[in-house]
């Protein structure tokens, strides 16, 4: 029975059963946190042979590469192939940075503020104004990016196989002001939506109005599949094809692989794309941490050591996933009041309620002893247009720990739902 068909008297009796529940939640102490996608320890644990690796293999020696020195500015031969083998990438495209792929995507921006891309008129600093393309719920660490170097966002909403690319190509082929996007092309951070090929081929075939537009190819769940390996055409290729080679800039790491902290991050891009940030890093640094980067390469081997140890991964994660999934259907199916995506992978569920019912929730959530992602940080600016969306993170506690929270999360879908309903009757 939805909500909404229920008597008022209905849902006044439901919201005095619930809230006496709530009021127990409330006061009991019990702490809960589902809203950052870290691993749990577990997971952690898996690569523990990893913190061996290198004293197992007798010496620090790569190539003739001693890594315990200085240099290598761009990452060590072996680890581009090896992380070229893992993310289909060229092993020449390859620019292998330290722990965080973040970092490297801040450091894109900031360079390009600083000193414009290849293809630049002007640093993007001396333009008269920048705006960028987020497709969105999305990534709240991109937006927050965005914000801080006061680049304009356009929020484009999600669709089932991609961004909505329509749009996306009407606005980039009309304002130059627009220098880029942000994309997770697979097992998007919060909805889990995979690009389709046609969404992929319809970024490549973009023709921008700025000729120093990027696509920022956020590749952080390439290899993070649950069951079946799902693959992506290549935007490098693509790109190649349509003839603009300069346009995409691939972004992966270890993060949720190995440790995230002490995983190996890396970009991609065209030949003309990583001269030039090789030029530009080898003034910021004398090179990247060489020790990380050849202990995962001796501990996974090949890609087929990846692979195995990415089943490990999902025989934890999986579970937590259809965990939350079952308990939303079973207690929230019929209701009217919610819906949620169902990834196959990666590290999130995207949860939305009622319209205008996503604060009330975060509010009541925190009130009941969880820490949910903020309401509305799946949109550029913390503004959520519908006031709907809350990012689900699984991964983190262990699953009876995640259960109880969804069971309070729940709890609070519902009182926000009938105080919304019951609002709008008056
Ligand atoms: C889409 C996306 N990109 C990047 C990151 C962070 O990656 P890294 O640890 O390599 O900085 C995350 C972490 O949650 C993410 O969800």
């Amino acid at each position: 029975m939805t909500y909404q068909s229920m008597t008022d008297e209905q849902l006044i009796s439901l919201r005095g059963s619930l809230m006496r529940q709530y009021e127990i939640y409330a006061s009991d102490g019990v702490k809960l946190d589902m809203a950052r996608g870290k691993p749990e320890k577990s997971q952690l644990d898996i690569s523990e042979g990893m913190l061996s690796a290198i004293a197992e293999n007798g010496d620090c020696m790569s190539d003739d590469v001693d890594c315990r020195n200085y240099g290598g500015l761009d990452g060590l031969d072996c680890a581009k192939r090896f992380f070229g083998e893992v993310f289909d990438l060229n092993p020449d495209s390859i620019i292998i940075g330290g722990n965080s792929s973040l970092n490297m995507m801040y450091d894109t921006i900031a360079r390009a503020f600083s000193f414009g891309f290849c293809d630049s008129e002007r640093p993007w600093s001396k333009e008269p104004k920048v705006k960028f393309l987020c497709p969105s719920p999305g990534y709240d660490r991109h937006f927050a990016i965005c914000e801080l170097f006061g680049i304009e966002m356009i929020t484009v909403d999600m669709q089932k196989d991609g961004p909505d690319m329509d749009k996306i190509k009407r606005l980039a082929e009309t304002d130059s002001a627009i220098k880029g996007v942000w994309c997770v092309p697979k097992y998007s951070n919060p909805t889990g939506v995979v690009y389709s090929d046609d969404t992929v081929r319809a970024f490549a075939s973009l023709n921008p109005a700025a000729p120093d537009f990027r696509i920022f190819w956020d590749n952080a769940y390439a290899i993070h599949d649950f069951d079946k390996n799902i693959k992506i055409l290549n935007i490098l290729d693509e790109c190649e094809k349509s003839g603009r080679p300069n346009m995409p800039l691939v972004f992966a790491s270890t993060s949720k692989v190995t440790y995230p902290g002490s995983g190996v991050a890396l970009m991609a891009g065209s030949a003309e794309n990583v001269a030039q940030i090789k030029k530009l890093l080898a003034i910021q640094t004398i090179g990247p941490d060489k020790m990380n980067q050849l202990r995962h390469v001796l501990f996974f081997k090949d890609r087929a050591g990846v692979a195995a140890h990415m089943k490990k991964h999902a025989e934890i994660l999986a579970p937590k996933f259809n965990a939350v999934t079952d308990m939303f259907e079973k207690e929230l199916s019929g209701t009217g009041t919610a819906s949620w995506t169902t990834p196959k992978g990666g590290y999130f569920i995207s949860f939305d309620s009622l319209c205008g019912c996503a604060k009330e929730i975060y509010e009541l959530a925190v009130g009941a002893g969880l820490t949910v992602t903020k309401a509305g940080d799946t949109y550029p600016y913390g503004k959520d247009p519908n006031n709907s969306n809350i990012r689900i993170a699984p991964s983190f506690p262990p699953i009876e720990q995640l259960r109880a929270a969804v069971e309070r999360f729940i709890l609070c879908v519902k009182l926000a739902s009938i105080d919304k309903i019951l609002g709008e009757r008056k």
